[in-house]
């Protein structure tokens, strides 16, 4: 059976997309399944944010065959780890949990590469391009870290 991760975010639109790729970028598909959601239902069936596309792109990543879904209670089942973007995410998942074994699966995925620091992603939805850059950098190393431990 396959190890399932999930990549979660606000919107499942900007951050949890880039994750979902480049994490499964660096592992076996064979093993590992990668998927991401949002907390919120603001962007269902809706494409990856255009800069998120851009930033991909550039980064030779194809992210346009995503699309948007809310997170939903039986997404503990069905994943073995969740990594959620920022700290309201992390609150608004645990919110949703049933027994310690769901919540032990929610992990912040910032505290890969800043141990017990509490880092958010930043939400780059409002900024410009550049927050763009920035979240990929930050996706991109730790992603590096997670498929390093999952291997
Ligand atoms: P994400 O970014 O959580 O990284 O996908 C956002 C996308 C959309 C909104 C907020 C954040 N929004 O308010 O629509």
């Amino acid at each position: 059976m396959k190890t399932k991760i999930l990549m979660v975010c606000l919107g499942n639109i900007c951050r949890s997309p880039l994750a979902e790729e480049l994490l499964r970028s660096k592992v076996d598909p064979k093993k590992f399944q990668v998927d991401s959601a949002g907390t919120s239902n603001f962007h269902i069936d809706a494409q990856p944010d255009e800069r998120s596309v851009d930033v991909a792109k550039k980064n030779g990543l194809d992210i346009t065959h995503q699309r948007g879904r809310q997170f939903k209670t039986i997404d503990f089942e069905r994943f073995d780890h969740i990594f959620v973007m920022d700290n309201s995410n992390y609150a608004d998942v645990v919110k949703l949990t049933k027994s310690e074994s769901d919540k032990a699966k929610v992990k912040l995925i910032l505290d890969k590469l800043f141990p017990k620091e509490n880092v958010d992603v930043p939400d780059p939805y409002y900024g410009g391009e550049s927050g763009f850059d920035k979240v990929f950098d930050l996706l991109d190393k730790t992603t590096d870290v997670i498929a390093k431990e999952l291997a």
